[in-house]
């Protein structure tokens, strides 16, 4: 039986009979609970006093981001086994990154990162990181990322992979499949935050030609930008001349990535920003320990 977690008689009443059918993993340690609910059950919180109406858990998509990229955060120094709700991911990647690390103005690059975050997610503003391999890009784009979805926002992780695998069923013959992936599409359009990791990291389509931004992946990516209203935050280890002339990037997707973005706030200002572009160059920190053995 439940120990009696402060919950009204007849929410305690349906976790016992949940129980029973072993179905119930209630969280009682959930922090995004407000004060007029009554806990956190399976993604629902429900709402004092009132019967059968319940809030989702603004942790859902959090929880849901954590899961799906368990194996990047872990490369990046959050293991699998932590707990995401003891030890937030957004904050504990962003302390293990060691701004003395051999990469050209580590430190005012996160500087300008944390003055960024700071600014608040419905602010406007996108962000671009670009620099060489291993230098804390996706590292830090994790760190902001989970601190946004932890904060609430909507958002989406992609990489080059998910656009190339959506554009391929979007092309399939299988109308179910292509019908599936184009609602998936417009889902991706509607976040209020897009993450973009890794642009042009390999060519996706051999078989295309190798015109900018000629590849179906390219296609695609151009499609999402143009039908996105919301914040963007983008990592590539090509500056904007190398990504337009990349078969999967081009020119049109280059300068919308790159592009002012305007927010309307709530007393119905404008808020226009250009693109933040933090630039990070410098040896290879996968190969950290590999470096100071031979300098010892
Ligand atoms: N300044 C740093 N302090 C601590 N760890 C770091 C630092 N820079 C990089 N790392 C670690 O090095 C590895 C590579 O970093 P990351 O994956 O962020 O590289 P990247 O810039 O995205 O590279 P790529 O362009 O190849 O994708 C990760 O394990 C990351 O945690
Ligand atoms: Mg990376
Ligand atoms: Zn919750």
């Amino acid at each position: 039986m439940l120990e009696n977690l402060g919950f009204s008689e007849g929410l305690a009443l349906q976790l016992a009979a949940d129980e029973a059918k072993g179905q119930l993993g209630p969280s009682h340690n959930c922090p995004a609970i407000l004060e007029d609910e009554e806990g956190c059950v399976r993604g629902s919180h429900p709402i004092r006093g009132q019967r059968n109406k319940w809030r989702d858990c603004r942790l859902n998509l959090y929880r849901a981001e954590r899961k799906r990229l368990a194996a990047q955060l872990a490369l990046c120094g959050y293991p699998e086994h932590e707990d995401e709700i003891q030890a937030p991911i957004g904050p504990a990647l962003w302390a293990s990154i060691d701004p003395k690390r051999k990469v050209a103005n580590l430190r005012d690059e996160m500087k300008r990162a944390s003055e960024y975050k700071r600014r608040g997610w419905q602010s406007a503003g996108h962000l671009a990181l670009i620099g060489s391999t291993g230098v804390v890009k996706s590292h830090l784009i994790f760190a902001l990322y989970f601190s946004a979805l932890w904060d609430g926002v909507v958002g989406l992780y992609l990489t080059m992979s998910d656009l190339r695998q959506a554009s391929k069923e979007l092309d399939s013959h299988n109308e179910r499949v292509s019908h599936d992936a184009e609602y998936r599409i417009k889902g991706w359009q509607k976040r209020k935050l897009l993450v973009f990791d890794d642009l042009g990291d390999r060519l996706t389509d051999q078989r295309m030609s190798r015109e900018p931004g000629s590849t179906k992946a390219a296609a695609l990516l151009l499609d999402v930008l143009n039908g996105h209203s919301g914040k963007r935050m983008f990592a590539a280890n090509l500056d904007s001349d190398g990504l337009a002339e990349h078969p999967d990037i081009g020119a049109r997707a280059v300068s919308r990535l790159f592009g002012d973005h305007r927010v309307e706030t709530k007393d119905k200002r404008v808020d226009m920003q250009p693109c933040m572009i933090l630039s990070l160059y410098g040896d290879d920190q996968r190969q950290y320990l590999l470096a100071q053995g031979e300098q010892r």
